[in-house]
Formats: structure tokens, C-alpha cells, sequence
């Protein structure tokens, strides 16, 4: 199958793997990855590659109309502990790219869009446990609060002007490619890299905080695979949960010490605790399975034994 693919933001945590995904998948030169800054040097020489400002409508459609775009992936945002710190900054940039790509495919100048949601949608008064797809959601960070309005954003303009736009709730990544890029979930990557390098890890969020994550290969099978789907199938237009695993900060120290025995963990929780305590500690995500056959294959064993081999 030939398609033309933009990715917006590519050289971020997932960008970097969704680009070595996409092309592989549709030919290198079919995949157009592009990010505000440069990446690394397989992004930039393995296919075409842009630097382009996500919040630029113009010079998006400059790049759409030149390598005759058919599908948009807007991975381009600010994650949730940075957005703290900047919170205008995060939401002009979360919400002006979403309307960029959003427009753009309602003036039918592209067919598609991915859009990652996240975890973050949800708040203190949301279930904890097994989040349902449909319930409370009051986000208390600035983060939650645009992808919250983003979902709205999405479901509206599928249903006003039939926008093609598919979304996943990703929960916390884990990866060894790309270092994550300032979110509340980090600390399940730096613990493998400082668990190699210093046999130790000050975690900044307390031994109980239980979360949602998922390995990033498990994120960009769902990503693709709902890509892949007819639109007939996809019943939800604001976002799906999607759901891997859970686990706290004391439950992954003690799976790496099976690897790593004389590795050891602290705790010393800072402002990223109080976001960590407005989310979700499970998910539910039997629609994402229901709709388009989506499985988790990675639990917490098969994710640290990938990441310390892979990592070393
Ligand atoms: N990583 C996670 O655990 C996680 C979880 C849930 C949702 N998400 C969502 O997935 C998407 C990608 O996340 P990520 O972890 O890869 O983020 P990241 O911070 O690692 O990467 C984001 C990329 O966007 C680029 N960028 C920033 N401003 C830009 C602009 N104006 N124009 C173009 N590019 C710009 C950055 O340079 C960076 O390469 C985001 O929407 C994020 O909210 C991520």
C-alpha cells in the first residue's frame, strides 16, 4: 500500500520510533519526518526530513502540498511536567498544532490525522482503578487540560466536518531509543539507564505511585494497527484508552534487582508527585480491543529484560 506520511514533531521519544516504524511499513521515502529541531542522524538521512514549526499553518501546508500529504501524525506537543512550568507556552503550542492539522484536513488538503491523547485527560475525581472509557474527567494540570479539549476538538470535527481523526490515550511510554521529553511517566526510563550506569536511582516520585504504562513498541503497534482500520470501525472520535500495564516505583525496583541485584532505589518526590496523584492507576480499554482487536504484549518482566539488554 502506497501512502504519503508527514510526521510533525518526529524527533521526540515517539516520533523517533513511529519515523523508523512508517517507513519501514510505506518505503523511506514516502515518510516525510519533520521537528522544530534537528534529530538524529538516522531520522534526517534515512528519509526525507523538514524542519518545521508545528504551530505554522502555513508552512505545514507548504510541506503537505510538496510532497502530496495524504497522512498528518502531529506528535509535536509539551508533556506534562514541562507544561507546569510553562503553561501558556504549552497550551498555544498543544492546541495551535491540533487546529493546524485539524483545518488542514477539513479544507481536504490532507485525508488523515493520528493525534495522540494521553492519561493525562483524567483528574482527582476520576476513578482510579480500571479507568472506564467514558467518566469523570476533570484534568488538574495544564497538560490534561489540552488534551482534554483536544479530544473535544477531534470528536467535533468528525462529526461537523467528517475529519478522519484517530486517537490512543497513550498511558506512560517506556523506551531505549529517544530519552522522553519532560513528562510525569520519565522516571520509568531514566530508572534502567541510572540502574546500568550508577547501580542506583533517586526516584521523584514516592515507592507507592501506581501508573499506567505501556513499552513503546506495544504504543506504535497500536498506533499503527489504528491507522490501519476502516473508518467504520473506529466508534470512538474523541480518544481510546489503551492499556499495557501498571506498576509503581517499588515494584520496578525490585523487577530490575532480579536482573541488577545490588541495584538500589530513593525516593525523593518533587511537584511531578502531585500530578502522578491526579492520575489513573489502571485502565480500562475494552473498546480499543472491541473496536480494532488491540492486545498489549509487553508486561513489566518482558519490558525491563528489553530494556537492560537492549540499553547495555
Ligand atoms: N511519551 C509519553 O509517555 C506520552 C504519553 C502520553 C501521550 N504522549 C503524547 O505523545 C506525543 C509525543 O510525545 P513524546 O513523548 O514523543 O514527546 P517529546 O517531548 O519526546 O517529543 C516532542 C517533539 O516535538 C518537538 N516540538 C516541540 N515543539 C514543536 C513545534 N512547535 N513544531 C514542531 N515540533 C515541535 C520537539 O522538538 C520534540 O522532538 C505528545 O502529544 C505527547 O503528549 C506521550
Amino acid at each position: 500500500m502506497q501512502k504519503s506520511i508527514l510526521i510533525l514533531g518526529a524527533c521526540g521519544q515517539i516520533g523517533t520510533e513511529l519515523t523508523y516504524a512508517l517507513r519501514e511499513k510505506y518505503g523511506n521515502e514516502n515518510v516525510v519526518a519533520s521537528d522544530i529541531r534537528e534529530g538524529n542522524e538516522d531520522i534526517m538521512a534515512s528519509g526525507p526530513f523538514e524542519i518545521l514549526d508545528a504551530t505554522n499553518y502555513g508552512a505545514i501546508e507548504d510541506v503537505v502540498m510538496h510532497y502530496e500529504i495524504e497522512e498528518v501524525y502531529l506528535m509535536a506537543a509539551m508533556l506534562s511536567a514541562t507544561a507546569e512550568k510553562f503553561p501558556m507556552r504549552a497550551w498555544n503550542l498543544n492546541m495551535s498544532s491540533l487546529f493546524n492539522v485539524l483545518n488542514l484536513c477539513k479544507e481536504k488538503k490532507i485525508s488523515r490525522i493520528f493525534w495522540p491523547s494521553s492519561i493525562a485527560v483524567f483528574g482527582p475525581n476520576t476513578p482510579k482503578k480500571n479507568t472506564p472509557q467514558n467518566t469523570i474527567m476533570e484534568p488538574s494540570t495544564v497538560y490534561g487540560i489540552s488534551k482534554q479539549s483536544g479530544e473535544r476538538w477531534c470528536e467535533y470535527y468528525f462529526k461537523k466536518y467528517g475529519v478522519d481523526v484517530r486517537s490512543v490515550r497513550y498511558p506512560g511510554l517506556i523506551s531505549w531509543k529517544t530519552l522522553p521529553g519532560g513528562g510525569t511517566t520519565d522516571y520509568a526510563v531514566e530508572i534502567y539507564h541510572k540502574a546500568l550506569s550508577d547501580g542506583s536511582y533517586d526516584c521523584f516520585l514516592q515507592r507507592d505511585s501506581r501508573l499506567p504504562m505501556m513499552y513503546m513498541e506495544d504504543a506504535i503497534r497500536a498506533t499503527l494497527s489504528l491507522m490501519d482500520k476502516p473508518s467504520e470501525s473506529i466508534t470512538v472520535r474523541s480518544s481510546y484508552n489503551l492499556a499495557a500495564m501498571n506498576f509503581t516505583p517499588e515494584e520496578i525496583a525490585k523487577n530490575i534487582q532480579k536482573h541488577i541485584p545490588n541495584f538500589t532505589i530513593s525516593y525523593a518526590p518533587d511537584f511531578r508527585q502531585a500530578i502522578a496523584d491526579s492520575w489513573p492507576n489502571s485502565i480500562d480499554d475494552s473498546q480499543a480491543r472491541q473496536d480494532w482487536g488491540w492486545k498489549a504484549e509487553y508486561d513489566l518482566e518482558k519490558t525491563t529484560e528489553e530494556m537492560l539488554k537492549n540499553l547495555r
